[in-house]
């Protein structure tokens, strides 16, 4: 029963490092993957590619978009029916579209199917906002990753310039504040922590010391150690 398999749930705010933690955490318990921003960002694209703009009154197409997505995950490479979207669904202006994507009540309602078939044996680890609150709720472990504004903004800042992208870290940090502010205050499935969530803040902690913390803390909940 799909109750059974095991699902560690990590929520969390824009850059807090959740998507990191959680591939690791992944690859070390050799549990399944899934990252659910990447299905709005995905569904943020295709809307676009269809020519549709990402407001309430296409609401209902967006939708039907969202539910027969042509998507696949292979290998770190995403796909949208036989393009490849891997790097274009990373932009900046791609995650301020998928945030307003994901305010849609429907296009939500239409990819609960999909995160939910990613829960297989013998586990996952499920990336988002909205995991262990609405998605998951009855995962065994929930983590709430943050780190501080600052500190989100000049992590997305060194990872855009590593890739020879020019930034600037003061408009990262308002454009990941806006997104924030978005994704907390809207009506349907806001971002928050589940009240049984650990929140851990990994301002001040490396990538291994994180990971380290949420497999400690999911190992202490295995009954046989
Ligand atoms: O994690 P991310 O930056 O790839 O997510 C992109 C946007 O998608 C985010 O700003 C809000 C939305 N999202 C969501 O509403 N619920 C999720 N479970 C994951 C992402």
């Amino acid at each position: 029963r799909a109750g059974q398999i095991p699902v560690i749930c990590i929520d969390g705010p824009t850059a807090s490092g959740k998507g990191t933690v959680a591939a690791e955490v992944a690859r070390r318990l050799g549990y399944r993957f899934l990252d659910s921003g990447a299905m709005y960002r995905i569904t943020a694209y295709a809307a676009t590619q269809a020519g549709l703009i990402i407001d309430a009154t296409h609401e209902a197409r967006i939708a039907e978009l969202a539910r027969a997505l042509p998507v696949h995950f292979d290998e770190g490479k995403i796909w949208l029916h036989k393009q490849e979207v891997t790097n274009a669904i990373r932009t900046e202006e791609a995650g301020m579209n998928a945030s307003k994507v994901s305010a849609l009540p429907l296009v939500r309602l239409a990819l609960v199917d999909l995160q939910h078939s990613f829960q297989r044996l013998p586990g996952l680890v499920a990336d988002g906002r909205d995991m262990g609150t609405v998605i998951f709720p009855n995962a065994p472990l929930k983590v709430f990753l943050t780190a501080s504004a600052e500190c989100r903004a000049e992590r997305r800042y060194k990872q855009l310039i590593s890739k020879g992208i020019s930034a600037n870290i003061s408009d990262l940090r308002a454009d990941l504040e806006a997104r924030d502010a978005r994704d907390a205050n809207r009506s349907v499935a806001p971002m928050k922590p589940a009240q049984d969530a650990l929140v851990l803040d990994n301002s001040r902690l490396s990538v291994d010391e994180a990971v380290d913390q949420v497999i400690g803390w999911w190992r202490a909940r295995q009954p046989f150690g």
